[in-house]
């Protein structure tokens, strides 16, 4: 059932919530799960239709997989199959993360394109050449990439694209590195947290990794890995995003369960925009709303995400003068801004750089979400507008949010999430 979301903004959010498990840490951790026929055990696992979705792949691979408690998933990948047809890929474009998986444990691969998406081309090209240069032979057929690794051996592999590193591409190359024999060596590898925590469960299930965290990744391949447990990250997104929603209604809001140096640009830019920024062991505390502009350049980790880039437009929205944005990763990543424009946003797009001209009061609209970070966003400017938001197509955002709206109610946001039946008429298409 198609279901939206309804916001009557000017509440005051304060209080505390936990950061969930990492939606991008766990997709490819739950990949990694075929490198070995042994359980592995991942504890932290968000409740999300995206998680849910990479579970039905896994058993369509052929993977067991259980639920001992909430949050708690075992897989068991005794037998595996190597083709993942068009059908799964396509509706989940991480789902091409099976690639190193399936290359690592098979030898050998045959998985769908995924094609682009919503936020722009979404190419694959890096990580085919990491696989071809460790000798990996490579076919495209009929929409469908065929690998055969049967000869490949550990080589170097400079990994950086017309963007820089890639988060997928890297765990794609780790994981198959992982079993092909002799030393891959990685330049440009991503250092996203999320790569970093792929990469510490895979030297839990016996990987030898070196410079985990770091550009240059060594990896020794091995015979086999084994079963493990793994608790996965917590989400800095998520927790980025509850920071600024407590910000953009001049609330108190702390984030728990969250590693602070996985913030730092973020907290960084809050802070220079006036927010207060309290850090202890695993938590953050955002006070006040931001007064001054600022300008943000989305950049690989550790630079400011791309992922928080539509929710730290909404917060800027709110302040006198011009902050610009600028999308280094993504550079059509702006779906957002015409919805937030329909709430009296003043907002240019001159190439990849939006310019907010802040300050101007926001009312509630009908909105339509086209991606999971552009609902958010949406919700956001929701919280701070004068009158109802309703947020349409909703499941984007359950993709990435767990719960949450029933979050942001216990923070005291007054927002409701409805069948589309109950939309007001001429409020959309729903
Ligand atoms: N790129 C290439 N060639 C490649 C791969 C990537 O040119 O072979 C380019 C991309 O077009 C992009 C840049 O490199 O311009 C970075 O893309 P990357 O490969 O790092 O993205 P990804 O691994 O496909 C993950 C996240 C995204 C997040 C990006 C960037 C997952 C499941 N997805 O995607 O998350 O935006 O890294 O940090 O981990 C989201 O959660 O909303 C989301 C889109």
């Amino acid at each position: 059932m198609l279901q939206v979301a309804r916001i009557v903004g000017g509440r005051r959010l304060q209080g505390e919530v936990r950061a969930a498990g990492s939606k991008n840490a766990c997709l490819p951790i739950l990949a990694a799960t075929l490198l070995t026929r042994d359980a592995v055990t991942l504890r932290n696992v968000p409740n999300l239709s995206d998680v849910q979705y990479m579970l039905e792949i896994l058993q369509h691979q052929g993977a067991e997989v259980s639920q001992p408690a909430p949050g708690t998933w075992v897989v068991r990948a005794e037998n595996v199959s190597h083709r993942t047809p068009y059908d799964l890929v396509r509706k989940m474009r991480a789902s091409i993360c099976l690639l190193g998986a399936l290359v690592g444990r098979l030898r050998r691969c045959e998985i769908a394109l995924p094609g682009g998406c919503i936020i722009g081309p979404r190419p694959i090209d890096l990580h085919l050449k990491g696989l071809a240069r460790l000798g990996c032979d490579i076919r495209h057929d009929a929409g469908y990439v065929h690998v055969d690794a049967s000869k490949a051996r550990g080589e170097y592999v400079f990994l950086g694209g017309r963007m820089g590193s890639t988060v997928l591409g890297t765990a794609n190359l780790v994981m198959a590195a992982t079993l092909t024999p002799g030393t891959t060596r990685i330049d440009s590898a991503a250092c996203e947290p999320e790569v970093v925590d792929l990469c510490n469960m895979l030297v839990r299930m016996g990987a030898h990794i070196e410079g985990i965290g770091s550009p240059s990744l060594s990896i020794e391949g091995v015979e086999r890995l084994h079963g493990c447990e793994h608790s996965v990250i917590g989400d800095r997104i998520e927790a980025g995003t509850y920071l600024a929603a407590g910000a953009i209604t001049d609330g108190d809001v702390t984030v728990r369960d969250i590693a602070v140096e996985h913030l730092g640009a973020f907290l960084d830019k809050l802070e220079e925009s006036g927010v207060k920024i309290q850090t202890g062991k695993n938590f953050v505390r955002a006070t006040g709303r931001p007064t001054k502009p600022i300008e943000v350049t989305t950049q690989p980790f550790p630079g400011f995400p791309t992922d928080l880039q539509a929710q730290i437009m909404a917060l800027q929205l709110t302040v006198n003068g011009l902050t610009t944005v600028t999308e280094r990763i993504y550079p059509n990543r702006f779906m957002h801004v015409p919805e937030l424009q329909r709430m009296g946003a003043q907002i240019d797009i001159e190439g990849a750089t939006a310019i907010i001209k802040g300050g101007r009061p926001l009312s509630g609209a009908p909105v339509m979400a086209s991606d999971l970070r552009a609902s958010a966003a949406l919700i956001l400017a929701g919280l701070a507008a004068t009158g109802e938001t309703w947020v349409q197509r909703l499941y984007h955002l359950d993709r990435g949010y767990e719960a949450f709206d029933a979050r942001l109610t216990a923070l005291g946001a007054d927002i409701q999430r409805l069948p589309a039946s109950q939309l007001p008429s001429g409020f959309g298409e729903e």
